[in-house]
């Protein structure tokens, strides 16, 4: 059960917080198709009380209606659902993998792959995959889709503008062929933007296109109830084509993945089978 720790308690029992919070998360709900019910209740509610009461709202009743009138406010809540932190070859061991074992594996058995990146944030893990793939392809061949529920930070991703140290694991032959400096910026070339389509989705509610390869899926489960959880490994095992393979984050082994069709390839990559 989704929020067990305030739905267990009988309706007249519910202290009146808790009522505010659950009401927020249904308004929240019926306003933007997000549900709140399928993050980790604990984690959401500090993340989300501490925003309300930094902008001075005494209830998130108040703090709902407020977000309503201020787009700002909205974006900020977007924003600090979740962590948007990412980083360019994000454990770069697992990237070697990737570049090492996944990949040839998957151009025997196909010519050209069909790539998704889930939950992109700002753009350095689309873009770490098109420069991985042009050690396998040439560029105008590869084509991949990003996706994010928060528009904000595809708009980020979208201008491929970065610091230094978000560089740090890219390989030195792709910084120099891939980035350019201006100022004290890094920013990603034209032609390897080109390749990237970004798209806003929910991994939640929205459904997945089918035929994938490849979906790379890092670093947001771990925000997802075990229900949530266990509901998108198997949208995503029905999204690959057997022998395609999910890559997910270095805190996000699935347990019992045979469950969902799957079968561990490497640490954190799950074959279709
Ligand atoms: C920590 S970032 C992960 C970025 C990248 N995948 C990485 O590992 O470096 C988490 C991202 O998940 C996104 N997110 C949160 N809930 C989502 C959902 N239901 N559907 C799609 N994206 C979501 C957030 O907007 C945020 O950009």
């Amino acid at each position: 059960m989704q929020f067990s720790g305030i739905l267990s308690l009988r309706e007249g029992e519910l202290k009146m917080d808790d009522k505010d919070f659950l009401h927020f998360i249904s308004q929240v709900k019926q306003k933007t198709g997000i549900d709140l019910s399928l993050y980790k209740e604990a984690q959401m509610k500090r993340r989300l009380t501490s925003l309300r009461e930094k902008r001075g709202y005494r209830t998130f009743d108040d703090y709902f209606k407020a977000m309503v009138k201020d787009s700002s406010l909205f974006d900020e809540f977007l924003d600090r659902m979740t962590i948007n932190v990412s980083e360019f070859f994000r454990n770069p061991n697992r990237w070697e993998a990737l570049e090492k074992k996944i990949l040839p594996r998957l151009f025997k058995e196909n010519k050209k792959l069909k790539v998704w990146s889930a939950a992109c944030s700002t753009g350095e893990e689309p873009y770490s995959l098109v420069m991985l793939l042009t050690r396998f392809l040439p560029l105008s061949e590869i084509r991949i889709k990003a996706t994010d529920l928060d528009t904000n930070v595809m708009n980020k991703a979208k201008q491929g503008v970065y610091i230094e140290r978000a560089l740090q694991d890219v390989p030195k032959d792709l910084v120099s062929k891939y980035f350019t400096k201006q100022d004290m910026m890094y920013h990603v070339t034209p032609e390897i933007k080109q390749r990237v389509a970004f798209e806003k989705q929910n991994l939640l509610a929205d459904t997945f296109d089918s035929g994938y390869d490849l979906i790379v899926c890092r670093n947001v489960m771990i925000y997802f109830t075990e229900e949530a959880k266990s509901a998108l490994y198997q949208k995503f095992s029905d999204a690959l084509r057997p022998g395609g393979v999910l890559f997910v984050g270095s805190t996000e082994q699935i347990f019992q993945p045979q469950k969902y069709s799957f079968e561990a390839e490497d640490t954190f990559f799950y074959k279709k089978v």
